[in-house]
């Protein structure tokens, strides 16, 4: 008997030249770079030039990605991007980087899960290569949340920032008793109760409009820790594995206070926990894969490290997946 791996042939990431730096931000909003290293950990964030898209960033992640796997677009017949932030209304983002890669062939959609988005990309990816309806995945997170912020709300335009990460999973026919590898486990939760602690004022069916982002900082931040720990237990438990057996924490990158308070309350050291949040604040569903590119270029992440990723936001949603890298 056999089995299918979803096995990560490379990762890439992408963030846009121009940086906003909280010192700069201070000189448009009253707020100061103390408060918000202090509260989030945020140095920096990066914001697309004009006329640059969701499908642009996302482009140059999957460029890094594919070179990173030795692969070309043909190699690809499934792309799945965690967006909430769109080109457009329609088509996905997904065709238009379908499009921009240069090629007719495969399936292509978007997931809407937003900071959760590159999660469920994940486990979406993973299905359908062990359903057998693709053989390569290319997932990815991207995101210009700067369209979506209003620059005069210090609550929430300090927190965001724009980039695109990418990751390819490859289908592999091992026998039953294979050694693990690549995504082993993933759970998912959504609670629609809470979608007005965390959500856009506007919409395409609601007023017509993009609208702004607008958050109840405090009730997502009473949240967070909670349903982030329990993804990952539920990931533990479904494979027999603790948080002892984890090589590398690859949390959503939205705010220092929520990373500590999980690591924290699960028991994941420090050092075993990646945190590029200073350098690109909140990027929603491209955070983790941001985090993962980083940390697989400097040499933390190897082959055969076992990487628990998870990532909370709007909906709520929230999602946590084991890979064996
Ligand atoms: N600069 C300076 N002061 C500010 C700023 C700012 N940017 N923003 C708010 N303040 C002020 C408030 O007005 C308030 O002033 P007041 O006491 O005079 O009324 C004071 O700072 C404290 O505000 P709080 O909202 O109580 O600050 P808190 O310590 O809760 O921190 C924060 C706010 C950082 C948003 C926190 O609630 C948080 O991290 N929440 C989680 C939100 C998050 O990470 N969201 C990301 C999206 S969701 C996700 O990805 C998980």
């Amino acid at each position: 008997m056999s089995k299918i791996q979803s096995v990560v042939r490379g990762v890439g990431g992408y963030l846009p030249e121009r940086v906003i730096t909280n010192d700069e931000l201070s000189k448009t909003v009253d707020t100061s770079d103390e408060w918000i290293v202090q509260r989030t950990g945020i140095r920096e964030r990066h914001v697309a030039a004009e006329g640059e898209m969701t499908s642009d960033l996302a482009l140059h992640a999957s460029r890094i990605a594919l070179d990173n796997a030795g692969l070309t677009p043909a190699d690809i017949d499934l792309i799945v991007v965690g967006t909430t932030t769109p080109d457009r209304t329609f088509p996905a983002t997904a065709a238009l980087l379908q499009h921009k890669l240069g090629i007719t062939h495969g399936v292509a959609f978007d997931v809407q899960a937003v900071c959760s988005g590159f999660v469920f990309a994940v486990a979406t990816a993973d299905g359908y290569l062990k359903g057998k309806m693709a053989k390569r995945a290319l997932v990815v997170g991207a995101e210009t949340a700067s369209r979506l912020l209003d620059w005069n709300d210090r609550t929430t335009c300090v927190l965001f920032g724009d980039g695109a990460g990418a990751m390819i999973l490859e289908a592999r026919e091992v026998p039953d008793d294979a050694p693990e590898n690549g995504v082993l486990v993933s759970s998912l939760r959504t609670d629609g109760s809470h979608w007005d602690k965390l959500y856009v004022d506007g919409g395409v069916s609601a007023t017509g409009t993009i609208g702004h982002l607008r958050m109840e900082g405090k009730e997502v931040f009473k949240h967070a820790v909670g349903m982030i720990s329990d993804v990952i237990e539920d990931v533990l438990e479904k494979t027999g594995k603790t948080t002892a057996d984890l090589d590398w924490f690859v949390p959503h990158q939205a705010n220092k206070r929520i990373i500590d308070g999980a690591g924290k309350k699960l028991g994941i050291p420090e050092e075993k926990t990646i945190v590029t949040v200073d350098r690109h604040a909140n990027t929603s569903a491209a955070s983790v894969p941001l985090a993962l590119w980083v940390a697989s270029e400097d040499g933390r992440i190897k082959s055969g490290d076992l990487v628990m990723i998870e990532a909370m936001g709007g909906g709520f949603t929230w999602g946590a997946a084991l890979i064996r890298w």
